[in-house]
């Protein structure tokens, strides 16, 4: 049985709507109410392809205000997520283009990231991090077709379940 999803958009605001659906889905449904770690997304694929652009949207469906960009000096950023009725709270964004060695993201307290289940962490170029990447993460691939269609892949069983839920609504 396969375990992807697969989605084509024509435009960035497509690419931001899968986002935002991933994000409520993983509210309503609460994923993480059993979880005793953070929610991991890796995202990966070509540049230019939609990770920064669908990352917007997933901010957004859990309630961010503030933007989230491609960092270009900072590896690292952590938004707040205000609802307080959330077990979630920490929306950690992590871009990994530019680092050489996963050491850099150690150093960077990842560990105590990741074993927090208050926090959900999202990674741009999670690939350069294999390594130190758990299993359960959930993997996206972003796939860049032309100058305005995009191919996310989602791989993960559980997240099929979430996308549908939130789809028929
Ligand atoms: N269907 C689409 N989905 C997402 N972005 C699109 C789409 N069509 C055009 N775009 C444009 O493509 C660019 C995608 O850039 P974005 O920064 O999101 O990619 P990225 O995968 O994060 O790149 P990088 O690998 O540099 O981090 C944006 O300028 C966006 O407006
Ligand atoms: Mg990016």
């Amino acid at each position: 049985m396969s375990m992807l999803k697969t989605f084509l958009t024509k435009n960035s605001f497509q690419t931001k709507k899968i986002g935002e659906n991933l994000a409520k889905g993983i509210l309503a449904n609460q994923i993480k109410k059993s979880s005793k770690r953070a929610l991991i997304l890796g995202l990966i694929g070509d540049l230019g392809g939609g990770k920064t652009t669908f990352l917007q949207g997933f901010a957004k469906g859990l309630g961010i205000k503030s933007r989230i960009t491609s960092p270009t000096f900072i590896i690292m950023k952590r938004l707040k997520i205000k609802n307080c009725k959330l077990k979630i709270k920490n929306l950690y964004h992590i871009d990994c283009y530019r680092i050489r060695n996963h050491r850099e993201i150690l150093d960077l307290g990842f560990r105590k990231i990741i074993s927090n289940p208050q926090n959900v962490i999202a990674i741009e170029w999670a690939d350069k991090i294999k390594k130190i990447l758990p299993k359960n993460s959930i993997i996206l691939n972003f796939e860049f077709i032309n100058k305005k269609q995009r191919k996310i892949i989602l791989k993960n069983s559980l997240l099929n379940l979430v996308l549908e839920k939130t789809s028929k609504r």
